[in-house]
């Protein structure tokens, strides 16, 4: 019978470009996809971009534009750079479409025709990062506990949710659902945040604070909270409430996120939907984080990882593979540009691509180019042919458990086995035996046949490899032999013609210096949209000394340092590449005295210093006289 499958990642805020965590959440939705297309199932992949609330007008006033330009540019660079991923999602979709608008405005009218909206007074601690109210005993040192910013105490009337009404029915829906909600640890930890009585959800904002939104059906003078807008879009996309998309594909929804988001997928969701009648999704997928040497990415810290670098630089295949072969779902993994080109030298270049090579070179020499004739598989074949039905076995089990990096595993033990296969069957020396010959062309067979299997197991990780793979087969569409075909045996078929064709992945080194961003003289880089003055008077920039400097342990770029600016301070900075901490003691530098402290490595960072790049390395800021420390710079 013909199963479906319908995948979603969170639809992207368009206040900043895309990174890597936002190319991992959609690369894994894609795998599924495309494993799903595969086996044959109805699929349908949504992804887009949420572009309503306080944290997109906060973006599009400081790049001194309206909401919805910003919204229309950001939202392009995330559509335009999925292609370039090889993504193949069946809808994009953006919260400022028509239909999304309309769809919002019939659920909250439902609910609040249900009774389950009601009007009422808040007084809270306010995050615009989160978007959300925090109760006092949630904040941290009186800190927002994501942005580590003091929110604002705000008092407003608004509309709510009785998502309180909804709390029993959600943990028993859990309970009799152990896999709802997977991995395991944040059904735990969503079942942990429902021990403590659910607090109704304050779903509006008046105009008179924030208007880039969607009108509340029932109250022009309101807009809708972002997430009761956002959340809606997995129903939008599939034409809720009449279309067959709906009806087809809602009863196997299944949402993919990371850690961040799982209050609102796992609480807010379910209760929104049992108050508008809509079943229950799935299953909520949640994946850990990606951080670069041991911190979270952000702009301030200049360590965001974008992906189109990374695929222009060693190729989009490689960069899918390593990203679902290093982190283990459910588990943060640390971003590393040497482990990457480790991975890529020794199982894309070593193990698959050394056997693509080898296979197709005896093909072409000992069977002129064309698959042998078949011959069942003698007793010594048989380790191999059980080594292909075990992977083809363990991968479906993975996709089964979204366990990506074992599926991947799997495969790579199967080339591993093939690899065995030609080194313990010699076909080189059969080759100079002419009573071997019918034993030759056998070997060569199964070997090609193995490669068949590893092309359609590679397809949904790498299409584009699978498809070179194919190519050199004779087969022209990899993705239309289907998984099915991979369960038994002997789907090569014998007489079709081959064809050697270039390194499938070429090794790589590792640059150790960061690549030289070369400015040439006299050209320049883009100047950022135009500040007031006011904003530039925000920055506070002064003199300081250098007293000490230290490595930081087990970190290649940061170093620690103490400066004096009438006042001591501690400072990580990325220069140790750079200098060497002996060299700066006693340099006078120019840093930013009011950047938010930030942890790096463990450490807190009290400022950043200011340096230029050229052609070998950073150079910090100096003077051509000798100002006091602590002088302010202006
Ligand atoms: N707009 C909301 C989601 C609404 S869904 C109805 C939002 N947007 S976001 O742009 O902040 O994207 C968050 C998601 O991006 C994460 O859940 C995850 O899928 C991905 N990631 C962002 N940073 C990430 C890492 N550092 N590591 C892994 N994934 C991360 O929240």
């Amino acid at each position: 019978m013909e199963k479906t499958f319908f995948i979603t990642t969170p639809i992207y805020y368009v206040n900043a470009s895309p990174h890597i965590g936002h190319a991992y959440t959609t690369i894994v939705a894609d795998v599924l996809a495309r494993f799903h297309r595969l086996s044959g199932d109805r699929t349908f992949f949504v992804t887009g971009t949420d572009e309503h609330g306080d944290k997109i007008m906060e973006a599009a006033r400081l790049a001194a534009t309206t909401p919805q330009e910003y919204a229309d540019r950001i939202s392009a660079q995330f559509r335009n750079l999925w292609p370039e991923l090889a993504i193949s999602n069946d809808y994009f979709i953006r919260t400022t479409d028509a239909n999304h608008i309309e769809t919002v405005r019939l659920i909250l009218q439902k609910v609040y025709d249900d009774g389950d909206i009601y009007f009422g007074k808040y007084e809270g601690y306010y995050c615009v990062g989160c978007e959300r109210f925090y109760m006092e005993k949630e904040l941290e040192n009186g800190l927002c506990p994501d942005h580590k910013a003091a929110p604002e105490y705000r008092k407003e009337n608004n509309y709510f949710f009785r998502m309180s009404k909804y709390q029993e029915w959600l943990i028993a829906y859990i309970n009799e659902n152990p896999d709802f909600i997977r991995p395991e640890r944040y059904k735990n930890e969503v079942l942990s945040f429902l021990r403590d009585p659910l607090e109704d959800l304050c779903i509006s904002r008046p105009k008179s604070r924030l208007n880039w939104g969607i009108t509340l059906p029932f109250d022009k003078e309101y807009v809708t909270y972002v997430w009761f807008d956002a959340l809606i879009n997995y129903v939008t996309a599939l034409g809720y409430p009449d279309g067959d998309g709906f009806r087809t594909f809602w009863p196997h929804a299944e949402h993919l996120i990371a850690k961040d988001i799982l209050k609102p997928h796992g609480i807010y969701w379910p209760t929104m939907l049992k108050a508008a009648g809509i079943e229950p999704y799935r299953h909520l997928n949640v994946h850990g984080y990606w951080v670069v040497d041991q911190s979270k990415m952000s702009k301030s810290l200049g360590n965001v990882i974008k992906p189109l670098d990374l695929k222009d630089k060693y190729g989009l295949d490689p960069f899918r593979y390593f990203l679902l072969r290093e982190m283990v779902f459910g588990l943060d993994s640390s971003f590393s540009e040497e482990s990457f080109v480790q991975r890529i030298n020794s199982d894309l270049a070593n193990d698959l691509g050394n056997l693509v090579s080898r296979t197709m070179t005896m093909a072409m020499k000992y069977c002129a180019g064309k698959v042998p004739e078949v011959h069942s598989p003698s007793e010594e074949d048989w380790p191999l042919v059980d080594a292909a039905g075990k992977a083809v076995s363990e991968v479906e089990d993975s996709f089964r458990e979204l366990a990506l990096h074992k599926a991947l595993i799997a495969i790579w033990d199967f080339i591993s086995v093939t690899n065995k296969y030609i080194v313990e069957c010699e076909p080189w020396k059969l080759a100079q035996d002419a009573a071997c010959k019918e034993r030759l062309a056998k070997v060569v067979y199964n070997l090609l046949e193995a490669l068949r299997v590893i092309a359609i197991l590679i397809f949904p990780f790498m299409p584009g490899s699978a498809q070179k793979i194919a190519d050199q087969l004779g087969i022209t569409d990899a993705a239309s032999q289907g998984f099915s075909s991979i369960r038994l045996w002997g789907g090569i078929t014998p007489g079709r013609s081959l064809s050697r064709a270039e390194a499938l992945f070429p090794r790589v080194t590792y640059e150790k210096e960061k690549e030289k961003q070369t400015v040439k003289e006299g050209e320049s880089q883009p100047v950022k949209p135009f500040i007031e003055y006011a904003d530039f008077e925000k920055v506070d920039l002064r003199v300081a000394k250098i007293i000490a400097a230290e490595a930081v342990p087990k970190s290649s770029k940061l170093l620690k340092l103490k400066i004096d600016m009438g006042g001591e301070r501690t400072l990580v900075a990325g220069i140790a590449k750079d200098y060497k901490p002996e060299e700066l003691v006693g340099k006078k530098i120019v840093i930013v005295a009011n950047l938010k402290p930030t942890k790096l490595m463990g450490i807190e960072s009290q400022g950043m210093l200011l340096a230029a790049e050229t052609d070998d390395g950073l150079t910090l800021l100096s003077f051509e006289k000798d100002p006091k420390t602590g002088v302010m710079i202006k």
